[in-house]
């Protein structure tokens, strides 16, 4: 079966790998200027085929390239962990700054915390890429997170993805 992603697989990957060397780069600056790092960790990903597939599925979306680009826009996602809220704002302002960077997007789950306690904020950004065939825009979603609201994601997560949960609360 071809790639859902169709001929856009080597952009996927030249987008995700620009964007993380650029926040890597912000990170180091931060350290050297100031002692502290800039976030706790960072973590990155494209989308499996699988998970991508299955995706288009539960939205009703054909399997397409188009559906995987374009209609669902977390085919790469970063998640950038912070110690503190301040380290969040400062690398929002970062990947604001960015040039060609545009934000699309914007849910503030930590503002607006999630009846299930879910806090995030959560950013939709396209990027510029270079191809060959000339400049195109990928989409990246950003989560922006503490610690704290990492491990509630986590076992909310794991909450949801369990089958047979009796007693959520
Ligand atoms: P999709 O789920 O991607 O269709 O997103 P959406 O358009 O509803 O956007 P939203 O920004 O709400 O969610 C994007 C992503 O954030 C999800 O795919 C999850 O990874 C994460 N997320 C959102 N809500 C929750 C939540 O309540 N719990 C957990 N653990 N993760 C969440
Ligand atoms: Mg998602």
């Amino acid at each position: 079966m071809d790639s859902i992603y169709g001929s856009y697989g080597p952009a996927l990957q030249a987008a995700l790998e620009d964007i993380i060397g650029r926040i890597r780069a912000y990170s180091d600056d931060i350290k050297a200027k100031t002692g502290e790092a800039a976030y706790e960790h960072l973590i990155y990903r494209i989308k499996s085929e699988g998970s991508m597939r299955e995706k288009c599925d539960r939205k009703g979306l054909p399997q397409t390239a188009y559906s995987a680009l374009h209609d669902i826009r977390d085919a790469i996602g970063i998640r950038i962990v912070c110690c503190f809220l301040d380290d969040i704002y400062r690398a929002i302002d970062f990947l604001k700054s960015l040039d060609g960077v545009r934000v699309v997007e914007e849910k503030d789950y930590i503002r607006h915390v999630k009846p299930n306690g879910y806090r995030s904020l959560h950013q939709i950004l396209e990027i510029p890429v270079f191809l060959k065939e000339g400049k195109t825009f990928v989409k990246v979603e950003v989560q922006f997170r503490t610690i704290a609201m990492d491990f509630w994601a986590s076992v909310d997560h794991k909450l949801r993805y369990k089958k047979n949960v009796t007693n959520e609360e």
